[in-house]
């Protein structure tokens, strides 16, 4: 199997142009970054890419505003971050990508800045057009995607830009997302347990039934629990539950039976009467009509607990409840505690993904350890079903 280009640590920089793709679509509201997780992880790369006085253009979208200008979705904000965090120059382009724009680029000294405006504000880039990915191509001797998070997308500057650049690589970024699922799908130390959460069975399908064939025990948590519960005839009020489903939720059980992995679905739950009410913890034969599931219950914490306990290897995608309101949010943070607790005094290899499973471990207040933290959604999840990326086939 042809290997993926890793960007080398030992290559001359100096004076060269590096046109780095990143992902630094944060969650941002009111023009203020919520949570800079994404921005973060990229920052030492960056200051290694400085250091080494290249000249770097930085490339990212933020949201989908489908090839127009959309001020709420501007990278502003993003460049007053690097500008605060970083010490050496930063510029912030916002003008268009014309074929004047190596000329206008010239001022750019080694180890110096230039931040792209939003790349999805040309319509070029979704549509992967080739006349745009060389422009782009054009202004650099070096390009690398570190943008894991963006890999599954067919974009121009993801995907058709390498076609143009001799000197196309993967970012450590990318090494360290990919060699860490790996633990999961190829290198694994078992038993391995995997706890999948989110809100639709239909979305993770395939991921489900890949990951069924490879783990010991797979376990279903959040609102897509409720269609297995459902399937089992529980009663789950009026909880989230998908339409038609109980063909898949059947053959799921049928694969697990035959691939030998334990499925595990919730055994009690904590119960609201909307997303924004308190919370109770009841067995499934109290729950009342109008009454949602918004969380796990105590005895499906207890045997998560367990089954962590006696895990080598543990994966975790999506919530186990409704984290938004701190009421519901006990689930996800008790499984976090512990996969970290297991993390740092018994070695367990724990990989999290998911933008959801990141928001909510960051509602903790204590730090918590993980081997890997990804810090993509889709990307990851059809990495992690054996799916062949366009932005990383391109850069084998
Ligand atoms: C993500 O948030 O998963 C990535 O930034 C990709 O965004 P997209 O789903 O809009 O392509």
């Amino acid at each position: 199997m042809t290997k993926i280009k890793f960007f080398s640590d030992n290559s001359d920089l100096e004076e060269k142009t590096v046109l780095l793709r990143l992902d630094l679509n944060v969650p941002i509201k009111n023009k203020i970054i919520q949570d800079d997780t994404r921005i973060a992880e990229n920052l030492p790369f960056i200051k290694n890419l400085i250091k080494r006085k290249a000249k770097i253009i930085i490339i990212s979208h933020l949201g989908r505003p489908k090839g127009k200008k959309v001020s709420e979705l501007s990278l502003a904000p993003i460049y007053k971050y690097l500008k605060k965090e970083l010490t050496s120059a930063v510029y912030f382009f916002m003008g268009d990508l014309d074929n004047e724009i190596k000329k206008k680029f010239s001022y750019q000294k080694g180890g110096e800045i230039i931040l792209l405006e939003n790349i999805r504000f040309f319509k070029e880039e979704t549509e992967d057009d080739e006349i745009f990915s060389k422009k782009l191509a054009s202004l650099c001797d070096i390009y690398i995607n570190d943008a894991f998070s963006c890999c599954h997308r067919k974009q121009a500057s993801i995907h058709n830009i390498a076609k143009f650049v001799k000197q196309s690589y993967a970012g450590p970024l990318i090494n360290r997302e990919i060699t860490s699922i790996d633990l999961i799908t190829k290198n694994k130390k078992k038993p391995v347990s995997c706890i999948i959460g989110g809100s639709k069975v239909s979305t993770k399908i395939n991921v489900i039934t890949s990951l069924i064939k490879i783990v010991d025990n797979l376990i279903i948590v959040g609102a897509m629990a409720n269609n297995f519960l459902t399937f089992k005839k529980y009663k789950i009020g009026s909880s989230l539950v998908e339409k038609n489903i109980d063909e898949t939720v059947s053959k799921i059980y049928e694969i697990a039976k035959n691939e030998n992995c334990n499925l595990i679905i919730p055994e009690d739950c904590k119960v609201g009467a909307d997303f924004l009410g308190s919370g109770e913890n009841k067995n499934f034969e109290n729950i009342k009509n109008y009454e949602m599931i918004l969380d796990i219950g105590p005895k499906t914490i207890e045997k998560i607990h367990n089954i962590i306990d006696d895990s080598n290897t543990i994966l975790w995608n999506g919530p186990a409840g409704y984290f938004e309101n701190d009421n519901f949010l006990e689930g996800t943070l008790s499984i976090a505690k512990k996969i970290s607790e297991n993390t740092k005094k018994k070695s367990l290899i724990s990989i999290l993904g998911g933008g959801d499973t990141i928001s909510a471990i960051n509602k903790n207040k204590n730090k918590l350890s993980f081997t890997h933290l990804s810090t993509a959604g889709g990307a990851f999840l059809e990495y992690l079903e054996g799916k062949d990326l366009p932005g990383l086939t391109v850069l084998k």
